[in-house]
């Protein structure tokens, strides 16, 4: 790679050794970090039969809560799993990990369920009777201020998001080989993460977050046929509707792509991060574009508006 930045990942956070002390939630109790353990009959440990969302508190409010509690919901109903919470059930679940954690903002939490202990170690779901397996983890996060000066690097891999008739890449399943597997491949290339092509080698998506480029002052993303339905990707896309920015859900090639005014990615951790080189092309000038921060400052006016008006 032409950049030689030393390498990081979208999920990249300023250190915080509050976090060496965090306390956990598993099914209805709030215990330390080092006591926070699942069975090795979990069906999520076993088999990544499970579903989560990652979620941020912003200025003590849960940020645009009903749409991640709308996918956990809808891929609950898909896996035919019983979540065990109601909707009601589960922000009190993260404002008590909250409180018990003493923290307000700057915090992500990975909410997961899985199907619950399995009486043996094999495949079939109805193995799993005693009901979900709840966790929380909220750590203190600050996404890493170097991500927005310096980029992040995507090296193009074979492996693909797929058809949702396999396994659907709606689904935010506890198992993500199909994305790890890519991420490895960028790495092994040398760079920060994995850009993913759809069935027909369109550009589609990240290993870890949705995927946009500015031609022209016009944003495109992909059809959204194959990746996540992200939430930030959704709000991005909804702000240049309000802001009058041209938008598109399209195919596009990696001819279009190498050739971008500017390319950013999208997701709850790092809200639009710049991506700075693909494949060893370098992105305009290779720093984040005035699209890029013009839809991040309209992003965090969002969050602010949202997370006032709650309560
Ligand atoms: C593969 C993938 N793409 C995109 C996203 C971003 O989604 P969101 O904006 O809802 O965080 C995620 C996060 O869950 C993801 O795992």
């Amino acid at each position: 790679m032409t950049n030689q930045q030393p390498h990081h990942s979208t999920h990249a956070a300023e250190i915080d050794t509050r976090n060496d002390t965090l306390k956990i939630y598993v099914n209805g109790s709030i215990v330390p970090k080092n006591q926070a353990v699942v069975s090795v009959y979990d069906s999520g440990f076993m088999l990544g039969d499970g579903i989560w969302e990652g979620i941020r508190l912003y200025r003590g409010k849960w940020a645009f809560i009903d749409a991640h509690l709308d996918r956990l919901f809808g891929a609950a109903k898909a896996l035919d799993m019983d979540l065990g919470l109601s909707r009601e059930e589960f922000v009190v679940a993260l404002d008590q990990t909250a409180q018990a954690n003493d923290m307000h903002g700057n915090t992500h939490a990975r909410l997961m369920v899985t199907r619950g202990i399995k009486s043996k170690p094999f495949q079939d779901p109805r193995l799993s009777q005693s009901g979900p397996t709840i966790v929380i983890i909220m750590e203190h996060s600050k996404p890493s201020g170097d991500l927005l000066d310096t980029g992040i690097r995507l090296h193009t891999v074979p492996i693909v998001r797929g058809l949702p008739m396999s396994q659907d890449p709606k689904l935010n399943s506890h198992s993500k080989l199909n994305c790890i597997l890519a991420g490895i491949h960028a790495q092994k290339a040398g760079a920060d993460e994995a850009l993913m092509l759809d069935p027909q080698g369109f550009v589609n998506t990240t290993n870890g977050c949705n995927f946009f480029i500015v031609r022209k002052n016009e944003v495109w993303t992909s059809t959204g046929d194959y990746c996540m339905n992200g939430i930030t990707r959704e709000k991005v896309i909804s702000l240049c509707k309000t802001n009058d920015i041209p938008v598109y859900e399209k195919n596009f090639s990696l001819t279009q792509t190498y050739d971008a005014d500017e390319v950013f990615i999208t997701g709850t951790f790092g809200a639009q991060t710049p991506v700075s080189e693909i494949d060893g092309r370098v992105i305009g000038d290779g720093t984040a574009g005035p699209m890029t921060k013009r839809l991040r400052d309209l992003y965090f006016e969002l969050l602010e508006q949202e997370c006032s008006a709650q309560k």
